[in-house]
């Protein structure tokens, strides 16, 4: 029988740790959720004494998803294990993972510990995890810059201590395809107790190989592969789950394993992420850029014509993203609606599936048709954009090219009062900014970065504009969706806006 590989997702942990992909507790329910319906066998909810944010999220999480085990992380230290494990209490499948540097480099300069050290801790931390639960992995840091035999003794001591899965990253994703096949054939081998637990690899992309290193070390037979979506993380990044699971799936007869990953799933997952991020995948990014199933050259396009599989080795269907980008007018009812949001792979409650039938009404006003693309920026919006104290009553701008801007902005707060005032600005959208900062109740924050970019094609096109607010050292993402691109200027500021007040 073929054998399947666990997926083990981390971006609500590595990922979220990378610089300018923070997440607040709500986004992180939301793409847990998500995740969940992706299938992946394990996902790490964070890392619980880190912060109490970090706690919460792991506990809301735990709450919030069924069907899928919730890991949290901890240093080999008891207050860390007891972190982790009190954050877990509402998990129907909780794993506690423990991680300890095992390469010279860091157990010299930053663990200051001997290698014998290193296994007593190894052994008391896994042990003491295990108290706990039964579900317990350990990571042995550092693994591919580890002296060999030392490794096989942690992973060893590792397992006899209670381990159910050793895990061997490539933290800084140093090593290459070659040796962690090496690698993982070596561990297969000489270590005794091997069979009594899952081998995973965790990969780093400094080099570009996180995905490479990951699928030779499942060639060599590990059984749990750990990554993220869309390959976000630390540095250069993690390996992207997304590729690793349909090189997997395309390849089965030369990896001869499968996934449990309901693969069409993966582009909605990737865009989630991306939009609560404020980022865009590269046009070119395997299977979740833009291009990544467009055939632009006349020679690849006959192919495709006459037969699909010249020069497609995967369907677009298999990650999610639909082909016939079919439209919708201000004549569609609620029902072509309905079934065209259920064939996108969404199902709303009566009351949720009006707000965003009325939403969809407004924009049709607007736009003459509604494509797949504006029904995923409506509802990915929705979801990631829950509304704040301040929301937006209106404005009026005035500029041009021979005078200075300015702009009245009249915002409603959450106890109905309306605020106006008036600002210049150099230029319309900074007259706007200007003007909410006048209004709003948050001080000693600055815009960052503005961008925008419009969802689908021609003039009446979506506009979509991602802000960037630092306040303190936290950087807030705000986003605005609307057809006036004045009007997604000032509703990401103001979502911006609204994510600082919620955390104070
Ligand atoms: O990269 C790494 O080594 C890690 C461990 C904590 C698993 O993220
Ligand atoms: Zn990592």
């Amino acid at each position: 029988m073929v054998k399947q590989v666990k997926i083990f997702d981390t971006t609500l942990r590595d990922g979220e740790q990378s610089p300018g992909c923070s997440m607040n507790i709500e986004e992180k329910v939301e793409v847990a959720k998500q995740l969940e319906r992706l299938q992946v066998d394990v996902m790490e909810a964070g890392f619980a004494i880190a912060s109490p944010g970090d706690f919460k999220s792991i506990e809301e999480i735990s709450k919030a998803v069924k069907n899928c085990t919730i890991a949290s992380l901890a240093r080999a230290l008891e207050k860390d294990i007891d972190a982790a494990y009190n954050s877990l209490k509402h998990a129907e499948s909780p794993r506690i993972h423990t991680f300890l540097a095992t390469s010279p480099v860091h157990m010299k300069y930053k663990l200051r510990m001997t290698p014998e050290e290193v296994l007593e801790r190894t052994a008391a931390m896994v042990a003491y995890a295990k108290k706990y639960l039964s579900n317990i992995e350990f990571s042995a840091e550092d693994a591919t810059r580890s002296e060999r035999e030392f490794l096989a003794r942690v992973v060893e001591t590792a397992i006899n201590a209670g381990a159910t899965v050793v895990n061997i990253p490539d933290t800084v994703g140093y090593t290459t395809p070659q040796e962690m096949y090496d690698l993982i054939n070596y561990l297969r081998n000489t270590v005794p107790n091997i069979d009594k637990a899952d081998i995973s690899v965790h990969c780093h992309d400094d080099l570009g190989m996180a995905v490479a290193n990951s699928l030779a070390a499942v060639k060599a037979g590990a059984t749990q592969v750990e990554g993220t979506i869309n390959g976000l993380g630390e540095r250069a990044g993690n390996a992207a789950l997304e590729e690793v699971v349909m090189a997997i799936n395309t390849r089965k007869e030369f990896y001869n394993v499968t996934t449990g990953v309901e693969t069409t799933e993966i582009y909605k997952t990737s865009r989630l992420i991306y939009n609560i991020i404020g980022a865009t995948a590269p046009m070119n990014k395997a299977i979740v850029g833009a291009n990544a199933f467009a055939h632009e050259s006349g020679i690849h396009q006959h192919g495709v014509l006459a037969e699909k599989t010249t020069y497609e080795i995967m369907t677009p269907e298999s990650v999610g993203l639909k082909t016939n980008n079919m439209v919708l007018g201000k004549h569609s009812g609620r029902h072509a609606f309905e079934d065209r949001l259920k064939d996108l792979g969404y199902e709303f409650e009566r009351e949720e599936l009006n707000k965003y039938f009325e939403r969809f009404k407004k924009l049709c006003d607007k736009k003459k048709t509604v494509t797949d693309h504006d029904l995923l920026a409506i509802v990915t919006d929705s979801l990631v954009n829950k509304g704040g104290v301040y929301v937006l009553e209106r404005f009026e701008v005035n500029s041009g090219n021979k005078k200075s801007a300015s702009c009245i902005v009249a915002l409603k707060d959450d106890e109905d009062n309306v605020v106006e005032e008036v600002a210049m600005g150099d230029g319309p959208i900074d007259a706007a900014y200007n003007a909410i900062d006048k209004i709003v109740k948050v001080s000693g924050h600055k815009l960052e970065n503005y961008s925008i970019h419009s969802v689908g094609d021609g003039r009446d096109a979506l506009g979509e504009v991602v802000v960037r607010v630092k306040y303190g050292d936290k950087v807030f993402v705000g986003r605005g969706l609307s057809t006036d691109i004045l009007e997604s200027s000032l509703l990401a500021y103001i979502n911006g806006i609204n994510k600082i007040m919620e955390v104070g």
